[in-house]
């Protein structure tokens, strides 16, 4: 039925958990990116990247309710992130991504997204 959301459709809960869960993982040992992050709260920072996303593709509007709404632009002014931080950021979304069973309809739409919105979260240019 047409009203089966994405969230639903590449398997709920489970999916964003191992999602962000893969990329988590990267980017703590990641030289670049992991000093960007608070190092005293990477759960809280896990969870609130995956009630996003949850909620995007139609999942449960616990982010919302927690954080308001997304802003996610302002949200990222405090983090200087040139082309360097969002190829990294793309890279460990990428194995996250492959690490799931999607079907190639389902990857291009997820990582259509993804790409789209790390672009829009770059706020510095001036890099090599
Ligand atoms: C938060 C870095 C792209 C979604 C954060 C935080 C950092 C960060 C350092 C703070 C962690 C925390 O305490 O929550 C980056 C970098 C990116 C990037 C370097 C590279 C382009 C994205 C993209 C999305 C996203 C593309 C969405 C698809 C979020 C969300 C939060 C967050 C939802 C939590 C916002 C809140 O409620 O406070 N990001 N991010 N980020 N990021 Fe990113």
């Amino acid at each position: 039925p047409s009203a089966r959301t994405f969230y639903a459709e590449v398997g709920g809960a489970p999916t964003f958990r191992a999602l962000v869960a893969h990329f988590y993982a990267g980017v703590r040992a990641d030289p670049v990116l992991a000093p960007l992050y608070p190092q005293d709260d990477w759960d809280g920072a896990e969870e609130r990247l995956r009630r996003f996303l949850e909620q995007y593709w139609g999942g449960p509007t616990t982010y919302s309710q927690e954080r308001g709404h997304p802003r996610l632009r302002m949200r990222h002014a405090p983090f200087a992130i040139g082309g360097r931080e969002r190829d990294a950021w793309l890279r460990h979304m990428r194995a996250a991504v492959d690490s799931l069973q999607l079907t190639p309809e389902q990857d291009a739409a997820l990582w259509g997204y993804l790409e789209m919105a790390a672009r829009s979260m770059q706020n510095r240019w001036d890099e090599p």
